[in-house]
């Protein structure tokens, strides 16, 4: 089984180094490539996603991922800048299907931006369209007529990107509690009302899974309000990004949420939600629970390994019942610390 691992920028390397241990740790006959991505890629080889890169993600059978992103490459053209290369490897390996699974673990309510019974309900499955939207589409800079700067994003679906992704919520509501919850903008957006459109076709063929419409600025409201009412959410690529990490804090912190980028064949790039934050890079503060709970998914989907994935989510509950914190969750624990916690309450 071979994992591609690309730790990225800002803490990427740190966490993905813990989440690495955590591997290693479980006896299982994995070998590793690793690869530059992102601000670290540009700087070595003047691209953020290197044609090497591209290959050693495609002859993986799954990818670990760090972060992108870095400050010094903020003034770069755009087709050079690191977050290039998350959206170029989304895009070369077809991964349409993100799913961000958002559950408090009751340890942490109190880490919660909620109140603890509101923060305490939370226990649902985020599923983000990854490969369109304005994402993806037509983009520029212009001048209009009378000479001002106007940028500009087309936002746009097909009607085959949406039932592709509609199957992927349907088929997760089926796994779970049969709730799901379509989030669009189809009172102001034509890409909505097509969105919309089709996911009501698309639930012909899920008879027994209870689907519902909200607007996007409602859904906002909704998971600070009641976030218990979401068993699973469909979602497009803008909405879904910005709902996920809405969604991480009201489950404590966003060094929590990991996230698996799934192609039609359940192979699969994962990485924490969280980004490269440069203002604590390097320096042992970052919580690599959610990379670390990236590598239980990769072993669920990606490697058919169901019972080493149960065992890393155990443990990482049972090291936050132990009181492991780092400061994201009010704690002081380093990187590494939050690491041998974990690998201590491996079974
Ligand atoms: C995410 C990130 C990315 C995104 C960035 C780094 C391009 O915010 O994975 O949520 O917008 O998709
Ligand atoms: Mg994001």
């Amino acid at each position: 089984m071979r994992v591609a691992l690309l730790p990225g920028d800002g803490i990427g390397p740190e966490v993905i180094a813990e989440a690495r241990r955590v591997l290693d740790a479980l006896g299982l006959d994995l070998t590793y490539e690793e690869a530059l991505v992102g601000g670290a890629a540009y700087k070595a080889t003047g691209h953020p996603l290197p044609s090497d890169t591209l290959e050693v993600a495609k002859r993986a059978d799954a990818i670990l991922f760090g972060a992108v992103g870095d400050p010094d490459c903020d003034a770069l053209e755009r087709h050079l800048r690191p977050e290039q290369a998350i959206l170029g490897l989304r895009k070369e390996l077809t991964l349409f299907a993100n799913l961000r699974p958002a559950k408090l673990f009751p340890e942490l309510a109190d880490a919660s931006a909620l109140r603890p019974e509101v923060a305490g309900q939370i226990d649902m499955v985020i599923v983000r369209e990854l490969n369109g939207d304005v994402y993806f589409g037509e983009k520029g800079m212009r001048k209009t007529t009378d000479g001002k700067r106007e940028g500009y994003d087309v936002m746009s679906y097909d009607e085959d990107e949406v039932r592709r992704i509609a199957r992927v919520g349907f088929e997760t509501a089926r796994a779970r509690k049969g709730r799901l919850c379509s989030v669009d903008k189809a009172n102001v957006l034509e890409t909505s009302q097509l969105w919309r459109d089709v996911v009501i076709e698309t639930a012909a063929e899920y008879p027994e899974i209870a689907l519902s419409h909200m607007y996007v600025d409602n859904a906002a409201m909704q998971l600070v309000r009641n976030p218990g009412q979401f068993d699973v959410i469909v979602t497009g690529n803008l909405f879904g990004d910005i709902l996920s990490d809405q969604a991480s804090m009201c489950a404590g912190s966003i060094g929590m949420l990991p996230s698996a980028s799934l192609d039609a064949n359940q192979k699969g790039l994962y990485e924490p939600i969280h980004g490269s934050a440069p203002d604590i890079a390097g320096q042992g503060k970052a919580n690599p629970l959610a990379t670390i709970l990236s590598a239980a998914m990769l072993l669920r989907y990606s490697l058919a390994q169901p019972q080493a994935a149960d065992r890393i989510e155990a443990a990482v509950a049972r090291a936050l019942a132990a009181g492991a914190r780092s400061p994201d969750l009010g704690g002081t624990m380093s990187t590494n610390q939050m690491g041998d916690a974990v690998l201590a309450a491996l079974t």
